[in-house]
């Protein structure tokens, strides 16, 4: 059950046993887990927790982890293992998020000094666990499964830029995908209701946001819990409320990237001209022994939809190199499908073997070695795809959202609807405030960035 009220404390205990207490957290991973945090983050504030910046200063030191390679993995162990001194003056560990999930109470047998051990279908009962926390249990795990139809919503999200929030509209996956754990880390798929959706971000809009990023592990595979509207409907009445600027969704699923979200985009202005659809491979060979349920002519469709908008509509990708079976046609198709599509950025990775997934089982037969010079390939071809594709912004008037202010080049960076960096320069004597938004002339270009001068 979903209580934020804390759990079996009455006040008069509380004000006895907690005093100042802070906390110090690390999040790892990918937006899903920086999203969660900023929601852990302020249930703890609002638990009285004081938040701060080093290990050394806090009573509580919580990771929040991923799993989804094995480097990604071995952090939090480095990091446990950096700090585990720090225990013996009383300070508290908790392990959260997918590598909490993943290895369970064996994270005790390895980190025995940690207290908690929570994955993110039970940060409702974080509460709870503080409470316990605070009256000396010492090991205290949140690791509901799979079973899970929970989704983590608080009013006490402590979002950490004013201008450009996340919500979470889907958490977890059913798609299994061979080489992947976060069906396993995550939960099975559930989604919010667009009223609770649209709520979050109308309370966004009142205080001041005007980008907000929807999030999922499959943010199209959404599915209205009231059966109200599809996924392009909500992302059309999420860009109709007044006051927001810009919508992005990610990341999207092939299989279920319908056309109606590109025809969503053609119609709202304020969704942003970008989508960020992963392939993994070019083959269609790979892909079946991927599970991915489609093949390369399957995406390539979906990929004309795209290309076929009014709005020139960037697109971004993740490919895993060296997926056991993987031969060195199957990894020409991928370089051919790349230079076939011209992304704007890709995401390369080489496949890492992780613990309960079916590709486990597959020989892992790809050395290593060839595996970072398929990666290396592919990330020199893509480069110059890059350098041709930011070169044709050139003379373009762009809008960009102000970022922040690099002090050591001297300028101002922002970023276009397409999600590319803008680092520019302005004749004003003031700079611009972080999230507003101005034209920006576009004058030089590299594989990553634009430059240019605000009009
Ligand atoms: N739900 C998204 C992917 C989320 S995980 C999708 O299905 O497209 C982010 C990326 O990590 C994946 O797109 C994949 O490229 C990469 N990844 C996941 N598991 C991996 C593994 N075992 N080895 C290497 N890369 C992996
Ligand atoms: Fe992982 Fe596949 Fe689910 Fe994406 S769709 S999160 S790659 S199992
Ligand atoms: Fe990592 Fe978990 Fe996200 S494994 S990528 S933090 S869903």
């Amino acid at each position: 059950m979903a209580t934020f009220a804390i759990a079996d404390v009455a006040p008069e205990d509380r004000s006895e046993s907690n005093r100042a207490r802070t906390f110090y957290i690390e999040t790892f991973g990918c937006q899903m887990n920086v999203h969660d945090s900023e929601k852990v983050i302020g249930t703890l504030e609002h638990q009285g927790y004081t938040r701060v910046e080093t290990e050394e200063a806090a009573d509580l030191i919580l990771y929040n982890t991923c799993s989804i390679r094995d480097k990604a993995e071995q952090k939090v162990f480095n990091r446990l293992n950096d700090y585990k001194s720090l225990h013996k003056q009383g300070k508290r560990f908790a392990v959260l998020g997918c590598v909490a999930q993943q290895e369970g109470e064996r994270i005790f047998e390895r980190a025995p000094f940690v207290s908690i051990v929570s994955g993110s279908a039970s940060y409702n009962r974080l509460p709870e666990m503080l409470a316990q926390l605070q009256q000396g249990t010492k090991r205290i795990t949140g690791l509901d499964d799979r079973q899970t139809e929970e989704t983590f919503e608080t009013e006490f999200t402590a979002r950490s830029n004013p201008h450009r929030g996340y919500i979470t509209i889907i958490e977890g996956c059913d798609k299994f995908c061979a080489y992947c754990v976060v069906p396993y880390t995550r939960g099975k798929e559930r989604s919010r209701s667009s009223t609770s959706v649209l709520a979050e971000a109308r309370r966004m809009a009142d205080s001041g946001y005007t980008e907000i990023q929807l999030l999922g592990q499959n943010v199209n595979s959404y599915h209205d819990l009231e059966g109200k509207k599809s996924f392009a409907e909500l992302l059309a009445a999420v860009g109709e409320i007044p006051g927001i600027r810009r919508v992005r969704f990610t990341t999207s699923h092939p299989r279920d990237f319908t056309r109606d979200i590109v025809q969503a985009i053609d119609a709202v202005p304020s969704l942003c001209d970008h989508v960020h659809l992963p392939v993994q491979s070019g083959s269609s060979h790979v892909l079946k022994l991927m599970q991915r349920e489609y093949t390369r002519e399957q995406y390539m469709e979906r990929v004309a939809w795209i290309k076929g908008a009014r709005r020139t509509i960037s697109m971004t990708t993740d490919i895993i190199v060296g997926f056991p079976g993987e031969t060195a046609t199957d990894f020409e198709q991928t370089i051919d499908l790349l230079a076939e599509v011209e992304y704007d950025g890709v995401f390369g990775f080489k496949y890492s073997p992780r613990p309960n997934t079916p590709a486990l089982t597959m020989p892992d037969s790809i050395p290593d070695k060839e595996k970072s010079l398929r990666l290396q390939v592919l990330l020199d071809r893509q480069r110059e795809t890059q350098r041709r594709n930011y070169a044709r912004h050139i003379g373009d008037v762009l809008e960009v959202m102000v970022e922040g202010y690099n002090t050591s080049r001297r300028q101002i960076v922002g970023r276009t609807s397409q999600n590319k960096t803008v680092n520019f320069t302005t004749e004003q004597p003031i700079l611009p405030a972080q999230g507003s938004y101005l034209s920006v002339r576009i004058t030089q270009s590299f594989p990553n960035s634009l430059v240019g001068e605000a009009v």
